[in-house]
């Protein structure tokens, strides 16, 4: 018998395209009408480009009134083409103009990253990708950074399975809840199996997340044949 399907913490949204879905979230929650000030805490990965990119072409976002973080970052140097900071640069900034502040993480300093983000608290919105393995932002299936002590938010990590590069800077769980809003982005067919487990209950890293709201964006190709199991009321 195969095992029930039930939703992950949050809202599980089934849309036709996860970069455009994105980009009307984030053009919604960041409107002047909601707050003055806006915290977006930004990831890395190939969903996460086209999702800026969508972005990038949005209109009705004031930039000037956003404070831009990075959830999680590679240990490498800052014009290196696995930075998700050069990610973030490309596919965004560049082509938005003058943001409230970009603040790129130092791998040399996570204390001071964590001050950071605990100064901009409760943060508007955390972006979140999904990976193969179940990791989400650099928190790896077996990884130091998964149980992280109470009160830390931002910690070094290294993929102990060796299935993702580079030592990393990642927020922790705590961090993540930080947030009035998660949001999970999950395209593609290569992504079915991780969002499976997810659904099924099984203890991958991307199912510990919680925050004020935490909402799936998830594409019909990631979702597959489940689909009508998860949708039903
Ligand atoms: C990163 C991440 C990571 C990513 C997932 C999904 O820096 O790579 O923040 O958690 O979001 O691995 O990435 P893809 O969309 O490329 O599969």
């Amino acid at each position: 018998m195969s095992t029930p399907l039930a939703p992950p913490a949050g809202e599980l949204r089934i849309v036709d395209d996860v970069p455009r879905a994105f980009a009307a979230v984030v053009r919604e929650e960041a409107s002047p009408a909601a707050r003055a000030r806006f915290s977006l805490v930004l990831s890395g990965g190939s969903t996460a480009r086209q999702c800026y990119e969508e972005l990038a072409t949005t209109s009705g976002i004031d930039w000037e009134r956003i404070e831009v973080l990075i959830g999680d970052e590679r240990c490498v140097r800052s014009d290196d083409s696995d930075a998700n900071q050069l990610l973030i640069r490309t596919s965004l900034l560049d082509k938005v103009g003058p943001v409230g502040a970009f603040h790129p993480m130092d791998c040399a300093d996570p204390g001071g990253y964590a001050s950071i983000v605990r100064a901009r608290a409760p943060l508007g919105l955390v972006h979140l990708g999904l990976g193969p393995d179940g990791h989400t932002a650099s928190l790896f299936p077996g990884s130091a950074a998964i149980d992280a002590p109470p009160g830390a938010l931002v910690v070094s990590n290294r993929d102990p399975y060796e299935n993702n590069p580079h030592d990393r800077l990642t927020f922790t769980f705590e961090a993540i809840a930080l947030a009035r809003l998660a949001v999970f982005t999950v395209s593609g067919p290569d992504k079915h199996a991780a969002l499976h487990r997810l659904l099924t209950g099984e203890a991958i890293p991307a199912a510990r997340v919680r925050a004020g709201r935490v909402l799936w964006l998830c594409d019909r190709a990631a979702v597959g044949s489940d689909i009508d199991a998860i949708a039903a009321p």
